[in-house]
This record gives C-alpha cells, structure tokens and sequence, in this order.
C-alpha cells in the first residue's frame, strides 16, 4: 500500500469522528506488515480529557486485535492548513510499540509529509529504559 492510500484511508476516517466540543476530526490509519489496515478517528467526551485521539484508537484497535509487533506505517489526517501533529501522548503510546515506525502526516490539502517516530519523539523512553 502507498502512502497516499494510507494517508487516504485516515481522511475516510474524518466522517466518523465524534467531535461535538472541538468540531476538529481527526482520522488515523496504521497498516501492519501483512497489509492489515486497523484505521481510528478522535472521539470526544463531556469530560474533555477523556477524549481519545484518532492515533490511539487505531493503536488499540491493532494492539487488542493482536498486532503489536508488526507495524509499518501510520498516517494522521487533518482538515486545518497546518498539518496534523500527532500530540504528545500519542507519540509516547505509538513508541511504546514501535519506536522505528514511520509517521505520515497530512494536512488539509490532503498533502502530507513522512517523518520517523524518532524525529518525532527523540530520546523517548521505551520498554527498553525500563532494563
Ligand atoms: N487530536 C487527535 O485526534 N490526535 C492528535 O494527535 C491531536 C489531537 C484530537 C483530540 C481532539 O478531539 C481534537 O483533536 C482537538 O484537540
């Protein structure tokens, strides 16, 4: 699967995202190494910090489903014009199981850039840290 399907397939997500309080969707789409694709969107709440964001509902879509140790790419879609960061939790969550993942990030032009998790979170603390 390319990037821009990827990338795609996180802005399909935008419709399903439950965002009454931000009215900001985000859409996230991470693919596994045997093609599985396991997509997630934001979903907001009365309590505003128990929102969960589109990453992390992919992240445990994949990691509840069994995949865990095999990723190969994440994308992350938004509709604003700057492109859609992943926040810090997010980043921290996605390098608990794979630090060495790829990161797509797409703005809402649909353009999008590729980064490493690395550039993202350097020096982050892993499983590893804790030996
Ligand atoms: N949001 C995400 O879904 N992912 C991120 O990495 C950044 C923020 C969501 C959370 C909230 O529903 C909305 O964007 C505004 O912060």
């Amino acid at each position: 699967m390319s990037g821009r399907e990827l990338v795609d397939m996180a802005f399909a997500m935008l419709e399903r995202s439950y965002v009454p309080y931000s009215h900001f969707p985000v859409g996230a789409a991470l693919l596994c190494n045997d093609g599985t694709v396991f997509t997630g969107c934001n979903v907001e709440n009365a309590a505003y910090g128990s929102t969960i964001c589109a990453e992390r509902t992919a992240v445990v879509k994949a990691v509840s489903e069994g995949h865990r140790d095999d990723w190969a790419m994440l994308a992350v879609a938004g509709n604003g014009g700057d492109y859609c960061w992943p926040c810090g939790p997010c980043r921290q969550m996605l390098y608990e199981f794979c630090p060495e993942l790829t990161v797509l990030v797409a703005r809402g032009d649909r353009e999008f850039v590729r980064l490493s998790l690395a550039e993202l979170l350097p020096h982050g603390f892993g499983p590893k840290s804790l030996t």
